[in-house]
This record gives structure tokens, C-alpha cells and sequence, in this order.
């Protein structure tokens, strides 16, 4: 029986776009005939085209674009686009849903590791540590110390506004209680369990922007998210407030953001996520002292990665032995 069943799913092809860590490649193996770009760099489209051809399994991430093209290119086989991340805004899920593909992700196993960037980038643009660092490299501190040297805000005892309070907005929360801060939230449901555990406050969003000394977006991507921030809803915070998404760049539109930090409408942002990504160096982003800036590395360390790896493996492999679907978004 189990003879049996291994040698029906070890005829199911599966291709990876990207090199993942282990545990990821050997669970894989143990299963499937794999086939993984052995670099960690973005194929170029005619090479994704070419590879995917005639696979059961996609494991795909950031920047892949799976779209009706790639779907067709892998033909009637594939059956399930399993995303190493949490975010799935890279994948077409109406045209998946439509060819009847499940589309699966990575979610619990990031969240605290996201949590903690966003943490860094409140701490980095409240108290100019990037700036500060650089001052220092290059010199300029020979000059001397002076009593206003970088001066900046206090994060311990200021009010945070959380956008979004899923599982990452949620443990953005839970840190922010270590700092004393004042935690107001905004979600599309109200959550009150976890406002009573964490004593924090539902507000509505144009509340929270009008009292929070930091504003942390933790929304997924969607057609109700899309330019949430906007010029309108910039224009309600404080001239000393903060910016930080580590969500999605498309949660705010960036040329309004782009021309409420030239006017200093707010203090700063912290931005891990773009519109376009990657940015380039003529991004008006780029040249202001204002901004903390980081190449979408939400999730980046060796642990979590090894875990979304395994996730993102098993959720392939469970789906082929029939041991029920995990993390579907679809
Ligand atoms: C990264 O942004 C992810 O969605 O996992
Ligand atoms: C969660 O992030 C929500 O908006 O409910």
C-alpha cells in the first residue's frame, strides 16, 4: 500500500524558481523529481517559461510574476503554486482559481521575524540610526559632538497605530507593550480578544492617523488596501509622525508619500516594500535624509527562511498525499 503510493506521487514533477534553503530541497526530493534554479537570482522569463513546462508543482516567491502566461507555459499538469512567503500578490489567483490550481503560502512561521524589522525601522527612523551611521563612516564626526546632533523622537511612551491586526500587526503589538507605548489599531474586524489581552484600542483608521506618533501598516495587498495612504489620509497625521510599512508597497501611493515628505507633512517613514520593487537609485526615496530605507528583507534570516523553506515543501508535498491542504489562499 505505502509501496504503492510513494511510486504514484514520485512521478509528480516539481519545479522551483529560485534556490531555497534545506530543509526545503531534501523534503522535496524525498518525493518528487525536482528541478530548482540552483541561483537564488530572478529568472528571466523566457528561462521561467521554458522550466516550468509540464510541471504538477510550482514553489514560486517575490518577484516571479505568475501569471496566466506561466500557467499556460506549465500546462493542464500543474495543480498546486505553492508561494515561499506569505504574500501571494506575485501570483494571478484568479486565473489559478479559474484552472482550478490551489495556491498556498507560508504564514506563522514569519510573523515574529517580520515583526521584529519593523520594530528596527520605528527604532531607526525615530532615532536617525542609518544617518547616524553613515555621519560617522564618513567623517563628518571629527567635526565634533554638538547638543544637537541627531536629534529624534522618543519611541518608548509614544502612540502606535497599527494598521491591519493580523498576525504580524498583531505581535508588532505585544512589542510595543515592552517600549510603554500606547497601541491603537484599525482592522477591517474587530479583534477582542486580543485588544482585551494586549490592551490596545480599536479606533477607526482616520483616528489613528490623526493621534499616532507611528503608523506600522500590516494589511495584505488587496482591492480594498490598494493606496489605503494616500495624499488624503497623509494630510490627517501629525507633522512629527512616522511612516513604517514592512506589508506591501501598493498599500500606499508612493508619489503622494513622495510629495508629503518634500512638504514635511510627516517626520519620516521606515519602508521595507515598494511600489515597484526593486527601486532604483533615481527614486526620489533614495535622496531624502527622512527616509529608512530597506530592500524587502521582512523575513530575512537564516531560521525563518529554513522554516518557510520546510513549509512551503510540505505544503506541496501534503497536497499530493492526500494528507489535506494547508495554508491555501485560494
Ligand atoms: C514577504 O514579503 C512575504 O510575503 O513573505
Ligand atoms: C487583518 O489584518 C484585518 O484587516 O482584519
Amino acid at each position: 500500500m505505502i509501496t504503492y503510493f510513494m511510486e504514484t506521487i514520485s512521478k509528480n514533477k516539481v519545479y522551483v524558481t529560485r534556490k531555497i534553503p534545506e530543509p526545503g530541497p531534501s523534503i522535496l526530493k524525498k518525493y518528487f523529481q525536482i528541478n530548482m534554479n540552483p541561483k537564488a537570482d530572478i529568472l528571466d522569463r523566457d528561462t521561467l517559461l521554458e522550466n516550468v513546462k509540464n510541471v504538477d508543482a510550482l514553489i514560486c516567491m517575490l518577484g516571479d510574476n505568475v501569471d496566466s502566461n506561466v500557467m499556460d507555459a506549465a500546462g493542464p499538469n500543474l495543480k498546486i503554486i505553492s508561494c515561499y512567503s506569505v504574500g501571494h500578490d506575485h501570483v494571478d489567483i484568479y486565473e489559478a482559481t479559474k484552472r482550478k490550481i490551489i495556491v498556498t503560502n507560508t504564514p506563522n512561521v514569519l510573523a515574529n521575524t517580520t515583526a521584529d524589522l519593523t520594530f528596527s525601522l520605528i527604532l531607526s527612523a525615530a532615532r536617525n540610526i542609518v544617518n547616524a551611521d553613515r555621519h560617522v563612516r564618513i567623517g563628518n564626526w571629527e567635526s565634533g559632538w554638538s547638543p544637537d546632533l541627531f536629534l529624534g523622537y522618543d519611541v518608548y511612551g509614544s502612540t502606535l497605530g497599527i494598521i491591519g491586526l493580523g498576525e504580524i500587526g498583531t505581535l508588532v503589538a505585544r512589542r510595543a507593550k515592552g517600549f510603554d507605548m500606547k497601541v491603537l489599531y484599525y482592522s477591517k474586524n474587530r479583534k477582542y480578544e486580543i485588544e482585551s489581552e494586549l490592551d490596545i484600542t480599536y479606533v477607526p483608521l482616520e483616528e489613528l492617523l490623526q493621534r499616532s506618533d507611528f503608523v506600522s501598516i500590516h494589511v495584505s495587498l488587496n482591492r480594498d488596501t490598494l493606496h489605503l495612504i494616500d495624499e488624503s489620509k497623509i494630510k490627517l497625521m501629525k507633522k512629527t509622525a512616522f511612516i513604517i510599512n514592512t506589508s506591501r508597497g501598493k498599500v500606499i501611493n508612493e508619489q503622494d508619500l513622495i510629495s508629503a515628505l518634500k512638504n514635511k507633512l510627516i517626520a519620516g517613514v521606515g519602508l521595507d516594500v515598494y511600489e515597484n520593487e526593486p527601486i532604483s537609485k533615481s527614486n526620489p526615496l533614495t535622496q531624502m535624509s527622512q527616509t529608512t530605507l530597506l530592500p524587502h528583507i521582512g523575513s530575512a534570516t537564516f531560521m525563518t527562511r529554513s522554516r518557510m523553506a520546510e513549509v512551503a515543501a510540505n505544503n506541496v508535498v501534503n497536497f499530493f498525499n492526500g494528507k489535506g491542504i494547508l495554508h491555501k489562499v485560494n
